[in-house]
């Protein structure tokens, strides 16, 4: 039975939903350091022992949404809010190019003060004055909205589906809809987007069946990066008092996401990192990802960018995220990219990211 089912990932051979349930629900320590073992080496065939950096910049905690997990809601009253201006912005792009980084990463909630007109100018900016890749993380516009953004210059763009059970996804989501997140996710394909998603492992409700459907779903869609970490409780959410996502649940997902995907980048990921500060990341790093995304916000909003509690590096500057992450991924021995870390999927089709 079991020893099927790696036999099956030694032959690279498709896993059903059924083997993945099997995996998911591994407790023996062997057993589990043997699936750990198979997604490292998977990761090291198809996407090498670089890890890639991202810089990370929290630009704005508005959002127009009221997802029930999030703490940054706006039914959040208690949060100060801020936006960053585009010379800010600017500012900590340079900040992230001095440091290394060869792609940003601009996320904020869903916040229509920065209209597509204003996201295309910063988006052109960055281009001209930084040698650096964009990857936008601010929620659902139009289409035509992510086309001129597209257009501008965004390279990369993030948005997870969250969960791929639908009535969990309605119960989470008073204002979003599962099919149109759905489809966001094809039209950014289209346009041609590097696409990341991803869920959070542990929501109330959530089963070993809907995570083996969330991973299968990031193989059908196709995902050049899949970001996975524990659901953390917010207490000024709806959600108040329900149990976190499990360290353990956290790493069997991304590990089994490297075996069905190959090839996608995936991030160890701060929540990850929120849960076990010591060595959550390291061993993310050992069992499937590599990719890792350093906070570059200017430290002053830091903890105002409140997804969840007692994030990690709240109190920390860019230049001592850097310097913390380049010596616990030099402690594993292995090498920083210096590259821009494009899609595995189709970096060789275009001839600009050669
Ligand atoms: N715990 C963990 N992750 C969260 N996110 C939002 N709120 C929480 C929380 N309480 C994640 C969502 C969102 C991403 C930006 O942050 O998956 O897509
Ligand atoms: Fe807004 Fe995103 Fe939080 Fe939902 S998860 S409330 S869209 S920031
Ligand atoms: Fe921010 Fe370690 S990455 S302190």
């Amino acid at each position: 039975m079991l020893k099927d089912i790696f036999k099956k990932i030694d032959q690279e051979r498709e896993l059903s939903k059924e083997d993945i349930v099997c995996l998911l629900a591994l407790k023996d320590e062997q057993e589990l350091a043997r699936l750990y073992d198979r997604a490292d080496t998977v990761r090291q065939k198809y996407v090498g022992d670089e890890v890639h950096l991202r810089g990370l910049i929290e630009f704005s905690n508005y959002c127009r949404k009221n997802c029930n997990y999030c703490g940054i809601r706006r039914g959040n009253r208690k949060l100060q809010r801020y936006r960053m201006s585009a010379e800010e912005i600017l500012a900590t792009v340079a900040v992230a190019e001095r440091l290394g980084y060869k792609t940003v990463v601009l996320q904020s909630g869903e916040d229509m003060y920065y209209t597509v007109g204003k996201l295309v100018d910063i988006i052109r900016r960055i281009k001209q004055e930084a040698d650096v890749a964009i990857t936008l993380s601010i929620g659902e516009r139009s289409r035509e909205e992510y086309e001129r953004l597209h257009e501008a210059g965004a390279d990369r763009f993030l948005i997870r589906f969250e969960t791929s059970n639908r009535e969990l996804y309605s119960r989470l989501h008073p204002d979003s809809d599962y099919d149109e997140r759905m489809q966001i996710l094809v039209w950014l394909k289209e346009i041609g987007y590097q696409v990341g998603s991803g869920v959070m492992i542990g929501l109330p409700g959530q089963t070993l069946e809907d995570l083996a459907m969330d991973i299968l779903k990031f193989k059908e869609l196709d995902l050049d990066m899949v970001g996975v970490g524990p659901y953390i409780c917010h207490e000024e959410t709806p959600l108040a008092g329900n149990a976190n996502g499990t360290v353990e649940m956290t790493f069997k997902v991304i590990a089994l996401t490297r075996i069905v995907t190959r090839d996608a980048h995936i991030p160890a990921t701060t929540a990850l990192a929120t849960l076990r500060p010591t060595d959550g990341r390291e061993k993310a790093l050992e069992l499937g990802a590599n990719v890792v995304m350093p906070n570059v916000t200017p430290a002053k909003y830091r903890a105002l960018y409140e997804l969840y509690p007692a994030k990690v590096c709240i109190g920390e500057e860019a230049e001592q995220c850097q310097a913390c992450m380049h010596g616990r991924i030099y402690s594993l021995g292995r090498p920083i990219s210096q590259g821009y870390g494009h899609s595995f999927k189709r970096a060789h089709l275009l001839p600009q990211y050669g």
